[in-house]
This record gives structure tokens, C-alpha cells and sequence, in this order.
């Protein structure tokens, strides 16, 4: 049976529809059952929309405290059988609760080769600006394991992107976001096959 899959993003989803061309083209065994958003104008949110994914709109100003948002995000889950949660350009944090009843079976993709360049506040173009201000020579992706602290948890898998003389922020962005779209699905897949083991920080993929 399909894997179960809550999807949670914020932006314009480019990493999101990958994963569906991936399960359209056959290579990826997963139901999305439900899509979360913070930004119900966003790109992500229209995907969900036109794919027919159950979308919820979670914005924090509708509710009065967040201990009400983190329960209506949990009931939403425990409502849909959700087996993985893929974040997908989700920009906000994840309740410690959520992440504790879903310990390695929430995966994150980050624009960077963790631990470099991650944490608080470094998303998007600000993890590229950084590689160049540092003048790194190689960046990449991480497909992690989401644990309480950002961008900290088990790494499934990395591919590098070298960084070249003639870069800016956004020719570094396209190049590493290519290599996101070729990449996620295949730590998903692995997850969804059930060849992933796990061993503290160590992940290892069985294929
Ligand atoms: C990606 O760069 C991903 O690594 C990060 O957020 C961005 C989302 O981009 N977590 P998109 O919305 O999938 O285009």
C-alpha cells in the first residue's frame, strides 16, 4: 500500500510538483493525503488545489494561542492516517509535539550542505549568499530527518553543487534547486520501501 503523506510548505511548491511528476511518472509509491500551508496565495497551495489534495490553510492569526493552533494541527493529522511528513519549503517551526509523535518520519530539504550554512534564519537566497560571502567552492542539498532544532536532524542523503567564478545568489539557486527536484524523491522512495535503518545520527539507505 501507498505511503500515507502530509505535505507542509509555505512557497511556490517547485520541490512539491516534483514529487508529483515523480509519483505521475511511476517512481514513487506515495498518496499525498493532505497538504498544510501557512500562505493559502501561495504557489504550493495552488498545486494542492489542482492535484485535489485535501488542502488546509494553518495560519497562526486564526488562533488565539498556539497551544489552539498546535491542536488543530494535530487533530487535522490524526484524522488522515498520515504515515511521513514532507516539508517542502515550510517556513514555519514545527510543534515539539508533532515532532516528537512523528520522531523519523518527517524528512526536511535543505538548499545547503548541512551543518554549513543552516539554522535559524538561514533559508533561500540567504543560504546561497552566504556560501558566496564565505566563498565556499562546493555547496548542495540535505534531505534530513527534522528533529527539535532546525535543520539538525539525521541526514538521509547529500549531493554537492560546486560553486562557480561566474555565480551570483541566483544562478547558485537555480543550479541547486535542480538538484533538489532529482534527489528528494529518491530519499523518499527509500523511506516508503522501508530501506531506510537508523543508528543515532547515522541513516543508512539499503538499496
Ligand atoms: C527549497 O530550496 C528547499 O530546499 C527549502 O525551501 C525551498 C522551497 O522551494 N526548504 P520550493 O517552494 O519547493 O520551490
Amino acid at each position: 500500500m501507498s505511503l500515507g503523506c502530509a505535505v507542509f510548505a509555505s512557497g511556490n511548491g517547485s520541490n512539491f510538483q516534483a514529487l508529483i511528476n515523480r509519483k505521475e511518472a511511476g517512481d514513487l509509491d506515495v498518496d499525498f493525503k493532505l497538504f498544510i500551508g501557512n500562505n493559502s496565495k501561495a504557489g504550493s497551495f495552488e498545486i494542492a488545489r489542482k492535484e485535489g489534495i485535501k488542502a488546509v490553510h494553518m495560519a497562526p492569526s486564526h488562533y488565539k494561542t498556539e497551544k489552539e493552533y498546535n491542536a488543530k494541527l494535530m487533530n487535522i493529522l490524526d484524522g488522515e492516517n498520515i504515515e511521513l511528513i514532507i516539508l517542502a519549503g515550510y517556513m514555519k517551526k514545527l510543534p515539539s509535539e508533532l515532532v516528537h509523535k512523528f520522531r523519523h518520519r518527517i524528512v526536511n530539504i535543505h538548499p545547503g550542505l548541512l551543518p554549513a550554512f543552516g539554522g535559524k534564519g538561514m533559508y533561500g537566497s540567504k543560504v546561497h549568499q552566504a556560501v558566496l560571502d564565505y566563498g565556499a567552492k562546493v555547496t548542495g542539498i540535505t534531505v534530513h530527518f527534522v528533529d527539535e532544532q532546525y535543520d539538525h536532524g539525521p541526514v538521509i542523503l547529500q549531493k554537492t553543487v560546486n560553486v562557480e567564478d561566474t555565480d551570483d545568489v541566483n544562478s547558485l539557486a537555480k543550479r541547486v534547486l535542480v538538484v533538489e527536484h532529482d534527489n528528494y524523491w529518491k530519499a523518499i522512495k527509500a523511506i516508503a520501501q522501508k530501506k531506510i535503518t537508523i543508528e543515532g545520527r547515522r541513516v543508512f539507505c539499503n538499496v
